[in-house]
């Protein structure tokens, strides 16, 4: 982990690996550790996995809206000095953010991966439910976030909770919401809650897109990513059986073999290579 500096913020970032760039965004309130599990992807690709700023140990000001961080993005791929095409996944918030980077900067994507997320705005109601969340953090702290959000993030089913690193991940999702500042959970919020639709945007992007959701992910269900392959130009879509919100957290190896595959299919980097038997 080390901090880059950008121009108007400095973040703190893992960076693991060569080749291929492979930029991991995380959800929200979470920080580059809910990327754990994907740390051995490192043995393929060149991992860059950030804590969004205002998030982790990076630095603030906490983000005002969603093309910010997407901005930041790049601005951290300059820093970097990569100058080729990434691969760019994300999970929920992070999604919006790699949508972001894929409609305002094509030229730096060379294919998405979107994690339990969505293309759509909020809807009044939950811009409403988000308002609504931040003051009550605003009055009680993050106790009120952990509380509402840790239930909905982790898939439900008998067979999900039978996971044995079930308590530990529970545990750690507690310490990272706890370690997110006041600040940076409201105005996140609002920044979420103003983030627009990016149905005719995605609908423009060029670069194959990987769609990865669990089965039992209630926040952004599988109809979320089943209207999202309606809409995109070269879809695939994973559904992750025993999974919710948080796959790559929940089944780690299932997901970095579907992003493998994928790599190897559009021919990205060394999966590509392999793949290709080249
Ligand atoms: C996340 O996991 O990043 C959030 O659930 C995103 C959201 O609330 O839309």
């Amino acid at each position: 982990m080390h901090h880059v500096t950008l121009p108007d913020t400095r973040l703190a970032v893992h960076t693991r690996g060569s080749g291929l760039p492979l930029v991991l965004l995380h959800g929200f309130p979470l920080d580059h550790t809910m990327w754990a599990g994907q740390d051995p992807l490192a043995d393929a690709v060149r991992l860059i996995v950030p804590d969004q700023r205002g998030f982790g140990a990076s630095d603030g000001p906490p983000p005002e809206s969603i093309a910010q961080l997407a901005d930041d993005v790049v601005a951290l791929l300059d820093a970097l000095h990569v100058a080729e095409p990434a691969v760019v996944c994300g999970l929920s918030m992070g999604g919006y953010v790699a949508e972001h980077v894929a409609a305002r900067h094509p030229d730096r994507v060379r294919a998405i991966v979107l994690v339990d997320t969505k293309l759509e705005a909020d809807t009044p109601e939950a811009r409403a439910a988000r308002a609504k969340l931040a003051a009550t953090v605003e009055r009680v702290g993050q106790d009120a976030v952990a509380e509402a959000m840790i239930p909905n993030l982790l898939a439900r089913s008998e067979a999900a909770r039978a996971n044995p690193a079930r308590p530990l991940i529970e545990a750690h999702l507690r310490r990272t919401i706890h370690a997110t500042s006041v600040e940076t959970i409201t105005t996140a919020l609002a920044a979420l809650a103003a983030r627009p639709d990016m149905i005719e945007r995605m609908r423009a992007v060029a670069a194959p897109v990987l769609l990865v959701v669990g089965e039992e992910d209630t926040i952004t269900p599988p109809e979320c990513m089943e209207r999202a392959e309606r809409v995109l130009q070269q879809p695939r879509l994973l559904i992750m059986p025993r999974c919710g919100h948080l796959a790559p957290l929940e089944d780690p190896a299932t997901f970095n073999a579907a992003v493998l595959a994928f790599l190897g299919e559009v021919g990205a980097g060394a999966a590509g290579r392999t793949a290709a038997g080249r």
